[in-house]
């Protein structure tokens, strides 16, 4: 199995590459990201050093990293045309709902434009299969009651929800147009190894251990279901190798919370004082809550959430401790600049 991995330098894309070349040992692997502020090449870079050693051994290494856009068609053509992959599996994203209402255009150039640059090329090419990853923020708000399912109408409300919704559509029309074999995948909120600290948890834990105070929005009674990112690795996997074309599936953690619960979590975790907590001005468009109804991923993938959150927060607080380097070296300048105008405005 030759994969195309758009975004493998980012949170999710790290975590399924090493997954893929874990759980697949015919598995090779082109790993296809601009590295953006949130891409770390140095995630995957046990896989080159052994990439290296193999080359120099005369065989094919299970991995490679190629830096490009996806929205790039030049780049994108180059590297399908050397790799020939069995399929393409679309992480690659502007991914942080805050710095899209900032700034929407990278949303619509990368998330859109991206993605129907990927699906040109991989119809031009023949790509048996391609998977494109999306969230359940393309479905909007949910008031107390009720799941999303694959039917339930899509209104998004961010730029960023707005942006992915836009390239879902497009892999459905190039599904129902032109015939190409599709899968798309909607997953909750992933919580887990090698999120970048703009997202709730690795930031809450990365101030908690600085004592600083911990920014939550509104009344921090918005709900997100939370799912470890080694259960969405799972569901991407299996629509991946089961998915039936066309499909859409819903994944999730069966695991609502509202933020404040989560933020209590983590304080717990690391012995911290709830005093940290800092109510600050809520987002604007802020989704109330979110669920998912994975029913057919069950059914049709067999899939099942397999850590419960609080095993998986607990692990997750740990790695985060372990790495600190790790921390320390994503939170760049360009990180800094916007968390500082971001927070410096709201409290
Ligand atoms: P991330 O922000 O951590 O990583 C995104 C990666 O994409 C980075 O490596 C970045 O360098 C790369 N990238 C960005 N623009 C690119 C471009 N134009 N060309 C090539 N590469 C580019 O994101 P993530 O949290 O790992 O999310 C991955 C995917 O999963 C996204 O499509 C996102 O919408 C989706 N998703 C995320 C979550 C979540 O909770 N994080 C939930 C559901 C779905
Ligand atoms: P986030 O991790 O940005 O994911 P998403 O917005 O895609 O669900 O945020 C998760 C929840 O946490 C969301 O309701 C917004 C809230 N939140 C805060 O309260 N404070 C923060 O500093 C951040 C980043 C998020």
């Amino acid at each position: 199995m030759r994969l195309f991995v758009t975004g493998g330098c980012g949170f999710i894309g790290t975590n399924f590459v090493y997954h893929v070349l874990r759980e697949r040992p015919d598995a090779t692997i082109l790993n296809f990201d601009a590295l953006t502020y949130a891409g770390n090449r140095a995630n995957l870079l046990p896989l080159e050093d052994e990439a290296a050693a193999t080359l120099a051994a005369g065989r094919e290494p299970r991995y490679r990293f190629v830096r490009g856009d996806i929205a790039d068609p030049r780049a994108v053509d180059a590297a399908l045309t050397e790799f020939k992959p069995d399929a393409v599996v679309n992480f690659a994203a502007e991914t942080h709902v805050d710095r899209s209402i900032d700034d929407p255009a990278p949303f619509v150039t990368t998330n859109v434009l991206g993605t129907q640059t990927l699906l040109t090329l991989a119809r031009e090419h023949q790509i048996p299969r391609f998977v494109h990853i999306s969230t359940d923020e393309v479905y909007g708000s949910l008031g107390p009651e009720g799941r999303f399912t694959e039917h339930t109408p899509l209104a998004p409300n961010s730029p960023y929800s707005a942006s992915k919704a836009g390239a879902d559509l497009l892999v459905r029309a190039f599904h129902e147009t032109y015939g190409l074999d599709t899968v798309t995948t909607r997953c909750s909120n992933n919580y887990g190894p090698y999120q970048f600290p703009e997202k709730l948890i690795p930031l809450m834990i990365s101030r908690a251990q600085a004592d600083a105070p911990l920014p939550v929005y509104g009344d921090g009674e918005n709900v997100r279901d939370w799912i470890h990112v080694e259960d969405h690795c799972r569901g991407v996997l299996l629509a991946l190798e089961e998915g039936r074309p066309g499909a859409v599936y819903n994944f999730g953690g069966a695991a609502e919370m509202q933020n404040l619960a989560v933020v209590r979590a983590i304080l717990k975790e690391l012995g911290k004082p709830e005093s940290l907590i800092s109510f600050v001005k809520d987002r604007p468009g802020h989704d109330r809550r979110y669920a998912m109804d994975f029913t057919l991923a069950g059914t049709e993938l067999g899939y099942a959430p397999t850590l419960d959150f609080a095993a998986g927060i607990k692990a997750t607080v740990a790695w985060y401790l372990e790495h600190a380097d790790w921390v320390r070296s994503v939170e760049s300048g360009e990180y800094r600049s916007f968390m500082d105008r971001w927070y410096g405005e709201r409290t």
